[in-house]
């Protein structure tokens, strides 16, 4: 048996040895000795009896081993000029001071705080601020405009926002206090202040809103006043995050995260999955606002102690298609993990990769891929173009790590182009038909994971049981429902083959097409309206909307399009991306009034054949449809 078997083998048969083995890299308060209690399925909870703190194990621990003069974080931002090199003795110096401010403002132990901030030093240090004091945080994307920002705000109820002046975008600024103020006002909570981490010098011109209620402190100011903060002992499966991500309807999902898996599964990883050792300087290309942001750029490199690269800026135009070799280069990145977007934007621009030989990549010995699938083409021009391994690994804003993955540290495997490789030692994935039966090699069906998932996936959604239930545990009894549609080959190696719901990936971002419905059908023309996402070269997959307009409206198509984009802009963000839609005659349904937006997906994609459900209303509305929907290709 291989190695990669033998551990997956017994992490699924006797996952409280494996994990419980695995919690000895993390320091714990009170060393656990139950690795997962099954006393109430669906919700299950690692290492219950344990306690721990998150911020401890990432930081002070560090020092107190005597790496403090080790880099913690290097801050590298093309878009302003800054590169910064944080050590570990500094991280903590900071991160106390801003967990003192934050108690001073009355943040204690569950409190909610939710933090909107662009790419620097200062989101990674609330973040783990707030875990140093036992509160709960939530990172929202900077993309996103103030009507989702006020979703999240009423659903955590957080004392505090941490924001700044804005992000800085290659080709604009983004004001975030118009947006924090806008969501004060949409939103019901209150919080009792907005701490801001100062970019006077990119936002000359920008002074604190007033908002009832509210209170707006500058970081500085906060943290002068403070005293720091020692680490607060959490239970392990406290929360220690909610990260909302998009479901089929507009109400994002708050998925809630522990403190104990998380730390120990995201400490297996590195090493693991990803081949990085304490001390090695790593980087994930992503943004904090999203999973991969939360445990690769945040939580895994700091709790092992290695260095973690927080880039601000982009693959092209900050200002070429070199920008990630630069940055891997002159800080000595033994791996990158980015989107294959991301790749994708740089082939565009660079295809014969002129830029890569202009670097010394010779310390870096693997790209990592995730966010969407890894396509084949892709591949092959990453892995002839660097001249290394390229390893996909799928997984979701749920699990909070991989589910399957070519482990670079544990066993390297051959790579088969387009898929992630192997089940990670802790998911026992299926493929099922609609039934729940078992579907045999080969055969594409529904990717689940058999329960209990591996520790760090979610605990739960945010105060809503129910619709954690009914969301991913009811299609298959005893199972984890991922959302994907995949199969296993002969070898056990994974396919993902992409999403059986109604979200959508564009540029590795997960969006809802019902919430971007739900803001199109408010305008006043529109009878009712449909969003598909269709395949894009660059971005994976790109949003479409389809209109049918009120009986007797008359609109100029593109003075209407000019419109719904710009609502989509407003109430969602500029992350959506939405930039097309189009006035049709009606669109396809069922008899019972859901529209195929499946089939007609994929005939936008080219499935010309695709079939067409017996249970359609009238096949003639989806004919006149079709020549619509072919020019999106
Ligand atoms: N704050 C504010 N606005 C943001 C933003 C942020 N943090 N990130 C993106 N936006 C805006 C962009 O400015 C753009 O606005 P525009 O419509 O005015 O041009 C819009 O959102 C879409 O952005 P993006 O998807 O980044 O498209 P792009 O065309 O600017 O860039 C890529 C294309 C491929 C270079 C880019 O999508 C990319 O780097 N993708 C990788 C994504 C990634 O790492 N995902 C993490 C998952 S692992
Ligand atoms: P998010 O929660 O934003 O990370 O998005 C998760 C979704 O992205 C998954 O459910 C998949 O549909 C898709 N995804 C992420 N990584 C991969 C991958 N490596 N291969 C295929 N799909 C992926």
């Amino acid at each position: 048996m291989s190695e990669y078997t033998t551990a997956h083998h017994r992490s699924v048969a006797d996952p409280a040895a494996f994990w419980l083995d695995a919690a000895g890299a993390i320091d714990w308060v009170t060393p656990p000795t139950t690795a997962v209690d099954e006393s109430r399925p669906p919700f299950y909870r690692w290492f219950p009896d344990g306690e721990l703190n998150t911020s401890y194990n990432c930081v002070d621990r560090h020092v107190e081993a005597g790496h403090g003069n080790r880099a913690a974080i290097i801050h590298d931002s093309p878009v302003t000029g800054v590169k910064e090199t944080i050590t570990y003795a500094q991280l903590l110096a900071r991160v106390e001071i801003f967990a003192g401010a934050l108690a001073a403002e009355g943040v204690g132990r569950g409190d909610r705080v939710v933090i909107y901030m662009p790419m620097v030093p200062r989101a990674v240090v609330a973040m783990l601020a707030c875990a140093r004091l036992g509160a709960v945080h939530s990172v929202v994307f900077g993309g996103f405009a103030a009507p989702e920002l006020a979703i999240r705000v009423d659903d955590a109820r957080p004392k505090v926002i941490v924001t700044s002046h804005g992000g800085i975008e290659p080709t604009r600024t983004v004001p975030y206090f118009p947006m924090v103020s806008r969501a004060l006002e949409l939103a019901e909570h209150t919080p009792s202040s907005v701490i801001v981490a100062a970019r006077a010098e990119q936002f000359p011109d920008e002074t604190f809103p007033e908002t009832p209620g509210t209170r707006w402190v500058d970081w500085d100011e906060a943290v002068s006043r403070a005293e720091p903060a020692a680490p607060v002992t959490v239970g392990a499966a406290d929360p220690l995050y909610i990260l909302y991500t998009s479901g089929t309807t507009g109400m994002p999902k708050g998925v809630v995260r522990d403190n104990g898996g998380h730390a120990v599964a995201l400490a297996w990883s590195m090493w693991n999955i990803y081949g990085v050792h304490p001390g090695d300087v790593w980087w994930s290309a992503s943004d904090v606002g999203w999973v991969v942001g939360h445990s690769y750029i945040v939580y895994a490199p700091l709790l092992v102690g290695a260095t973690t690269i927080l880039y601000e800026g982009k693959p092209v135009g900050t200002p070429d298609a070199g920008a990630f070799w630069r940055v891997a280069s002159e800080h000595g990145a033994v791996a990158l993990f980015t989107a294959p977007t991301a790749v994708r934007a740089i082939r565009k621009e660079d295809p014969h990769g002129v830029k890569v030989a202009e670097y010394d990549l010779s310390r870096m010995h693997t790209l990592f891929c995730a966010g969407e699938r890894l396509d084949p083409d892709t591949y092959h021009w990453a892995t002839d173009t660097l001249g290394m391994p390229v390893v996909d690994n799928w997984w979701q804003t749920e699990t909070g790590w991989p589910i399957a993955s070519n482990l670079r540290g544990l066993d390297p495997m051959p790579i088969k182009p387009g898929s992630p490789t192997v089940p990670v030692p802790g998911y026992d994935l299926r493929v099922l038909d609609g039934d729940g039966s078992a579907l045999p090699a080969g055969r594409e069906g529904n990717l689940a994971i058999r329960l209990p998932m591996a520790p760090g996936t979610l605990l739960g959604l945010w105060e809503d049981d129910e619709r954690f239930v009914s969301s991913y545990m009811s299609a298959f009894d005893g199972y984890y429902s991922t959302g994907d549609g995949g199969y296993v080959d002969e070898d056990g190696y994974v396919y993902v083959m992409g999403r059986t719901d109604d979200v959508i990936n564009v540029a590795g971002h997960r969006l809802s097409t019902g919430s971007m419905e739900s803001v199109i059908a408010t305008h006043p023309a529109v009878a009712e309206a449909a969003v598909i996402g269709v395949r894009d070269e660059l971005k994976g997959q790109r949003p479409v909307g389809y209109v049918v307009l009120k009986a007797g409206e008359v609109r100029d198509p593109g003075e209407l399009r000019a419109e719904l984009v710009a609502m989509v802009r407003e109430e969602i963000g500029a992350v959506a991306t939405f930039r097309d839609c189009t006035v049709v005659q009606g669109l396809p349904k069922t008899r019972s009034g859901k529209i195929l937006r499946k089939t007609m997906r994929q005939i936008a994609d080219g499935q010309e054949e695709a079939p067409v459900p017996s249970t359609i209303e009238d096949p003639a509305v989806l004919d006149a449809l079709r020549p619509h929907l072919r020019p999106q290709k």
